[in-house]
């Protein structure tokens, strides 16, 4: 027997990888006066994707110019090392990939140790039985809708079907954790990731790409997610 779903808030948390990073915390600023609801940090090591980013100095240095929480997406093998300074640094949520992780468990462990709250990501190659055991331990679940590694990809439709499998099971166990997605979310793709079952998203280029700018982009997309929800 299922409970009945308890709708959970839709966030909008834009990715800043795609930003001009001359002028970083000027865009972060306005991206939080635009609306959005957090920060999401695309933390890449040169190693799990073929693409290097920014790491803990740049996310502390811009955490004193906003209010909004800070969420790290590490693309980086076995991140054990790199914890403590993304939560020294701010982020609040700090997300490390199941196929990343050699002992997946114990790292989502230490980062609830650290205060943060564990978030556990998948490729979309990755089946979702490669989490099931740890949904206890996470607060969110983060479904990749690109192949990691860059922005402005096109958003792969074929991880809805785990995600929806995923909200099931979430409402099944009772559990407290949020679905977010990540790749592709933009205007035209935002309503089909909410019908199955994500309430937060990531959006990158989207973001950027709109020319009336971020609160627009948030607002629209915010919507368009609500109503595919309702
Ligand atoms: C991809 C990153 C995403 C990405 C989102 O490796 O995890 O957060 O930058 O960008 P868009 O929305 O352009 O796909
Ligand atoms: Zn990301």
């Amino acid at each position: 027997m299922t409970t009945p779903a308890v709708p959970r808030k839709i966030q909008i948390s834009p990715s800043v990888l795609t930003a001009d990073y001359a002028r970083l915390g000027e865009i972060c600023v306005e991206l939080e006066q635009g609306g959005a609801d957090l920060i999401h940090w695309d933390v890449m090591d040169g190693n799990f994707v073929p693409n290097l980013s920014f790491g803990a100095d740049v996310i502390a240095s811009i955490r004193p110019l906003l209010t909004i929480p800070f969420e790290s997406h590490l693309m980086v093998n076995e991140p054990t090392w790199i914890l403590d300074a993304m939560i020294d640094a701010g982020c609040s949520t700090v997300m490390v990939h199941a196929e990343a992780c050699r002992h997946l468990h114990r790292t989502l462990g230490r980062i609830r140790e650290l205060g943060a709250t564990p978030a556990v990501v998948i490729n979309p190659a990755t089946p979702l039985e490669a989490i099931v055991e740890v949904l206890d331990l996470v607060g969110l679940v983060l479904i990749m809708s690109v192949n990691p590694g860059f922005g402005g990809q096109s958003y792969i439709s074929a991880v809805e079907n785990k995600t929806r499998r995923l909200r099931d099971i979430i409402i099944e166990r009772g559990l407290d954790i949020d679905i977010e997605i990540d790749g592709g979310i933009a205007p035209s793709t935002i309503a089909e990731a909410a019908s199955a079952g994500a309430n937060r998203f990531v959006v990158g280029s989207a973001m950027f790409r709109d020319p009336n700018g971020f609160e627009h982009a948030t607002n629209e997309l915010r919507a368009l997610a609500s109503a595919a929800s309702a």
